[in-house]
């Protein structure tokens, strides 16, 4: 085992607050936050190296962070029921302070990003198939049942994507993670693990699954961004937003569709063709400019994920190999790698506003952990 994985289960854990709560990164003064979404996966990578504690605790900082703000969403409904238009601060916040605290340093910073609540509820029945903990369920029922409200009253709305931009468009990736909300939170009420509510989940994990293959398909792959529907026009793939390497999410981890579909093959090799550098590593998208838009380690070791699911565990390894060697003699793995830029000229403006990339990223190193563990199951299943 490479010593990057010791160094990044340790560096998750330094990372853990006393109350539950994951820093996005200790490093970079923007991203002393917890995101849910960030948060979500190093949950989950925590499960996959039997860190069950940190997991269920982290879980529980969601549940009562959650439950703080759960208020919100009888204004959300009755604003939807009379349309009355929802303001920035109405909406359930994208990340939180440590001690679960809805950020209010920066006003400006786009709050409305549903996918964390979708990608919570994903992770968290993880947590339990993996661990056996089927009390933790119990003990959030509240926060699930105001989670699934919440998706429920919001997910046709336009809202920010997974990189916090585009606030006037749906997205795939986001559309992806409620999707699994609801059709992971039906499975265990339907094995009566969890009480069930009035919505009916599999139905309405059905209905998102069709709007994605409705209104986000182009030329037979998957476009990241839809435009919402105006009066009597429908919603509409965005063309010119192109491919993202979010879009792996809809197979794994949320299983929207199956790897063999030919939408997702079609969208895995256009990943491949425009996104991937040969041996690693990935781009979120190829208009990116955040810190002049370089390769991402998390999306490196996500389509890693994919291979090793799909038994290309060569291809796999090779992309665990790239990760280990952008580690820093401190064994950390940053946010980004800046040596094959696609928009170089952006690069310096990032630099001065934020300062130097963050590093360590808790989310690289939790999705490097999750690949590790992806292959080695691979391995044991050939
Ligand atoms: C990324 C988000 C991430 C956040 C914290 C942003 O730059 O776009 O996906 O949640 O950083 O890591």
């Amino acid at each position: 085992m490479s010593p990057l994985y010791e160094r990044s289960i340790q560096i998750i854990k330094e990372g853990q607050s006393s109350t539950g709560a994951y820093i996005a990164s200790p490093n970079f003064p923007t991203y002393s936050y917890c995101w849910l979404r960030d948060g979500s996966f190093i949950a989950h990578a925590m499960d996959q190296a039997s860190e069950f504690d940190s997991a269920r605790v982290f879980f529980h900082w969601v549940g009562s962070t959650i439950q703080k703000y759960s208020k919100k969403i009888d204004e959300i409904e009755h604003r939807l029921d009379n349309g009355i238009p929802i303001g920035k601060d109405d909406v359930l916040h994208t990340r939180f302070t440590l001690d679960g605290k809805e950020v209010t340093e920066d006003d400006a910073w786009g709050n409305f990003q549903i996918d964390g609540y979708g990608t919570w509820l994903w992770a968290l029945a993880e947590h339990v198939r993996l661990s056996g903990d089927n009390a933790l369920l119990l003990e959030l029922v509240e926060p699930i049942h105001t989670t699934l409200r919440y998706l429920d009253l919001v997910w046709r709305l336009p809202n920010y994507d997974c990189w916090e931009e585009h606030p006037e468009y749906i997205h795939a990736y986001s559309l992806a993670t409620v999707f699994a909300a609801f059709n992971s939170m039906n499975s265990l009420m339907d094995q009566l693990l969890i009480p069930s509510n009035e919505i009916p989940l599999r139905k309405r994990a059905m209905e998102v699954r069709e709007f994605i293959l409705t209104h986000a398909v182009s030329d037979g792959y998957m476009c990241k961004h839809i435009k919402p529907s105006r009066q009597i026009k429908v919603s509409a793939p965005v063309i010119q937003s192109g491919v993202d390497s979010s879009m792996i999410g809809l197979v794994v981890p949320y299983q929207v569709f199956s790897p063999d579909d030919l939408v997702m093959q079609m969208t895995i090799a256009k990943i491949e063709r425009d996104l991937l550098r040969p041996g690693g590593g990935v781009y979120r998208y190829r208009a990116d400019v955040y810190y002049g838009g370089g390769e991402w380690i998390l999306l490196t070791a996500w389509l890693g994920w994919h291979y090793a699911r799909m038994g290309r565990i060569r291809e796999a390894q090779v992309l665990q190999n790239w990760i280990e060697r952008q580690m820093t003699s401190e064994g950390y793995l940053p946010e980004q790698v800046s040596e094959h830029l696609l928009a170089p000229d952006h690069y310096e403006a990032w630099l001065n506003k934020w300062g130097p990339i963050a590093s360590p990223l808790l989310w690289s190193h939790a999705m490097y952990v999750i690949l590790v563990n992806e292959i080695k199951k691979a391995k044991q299943n050939e």
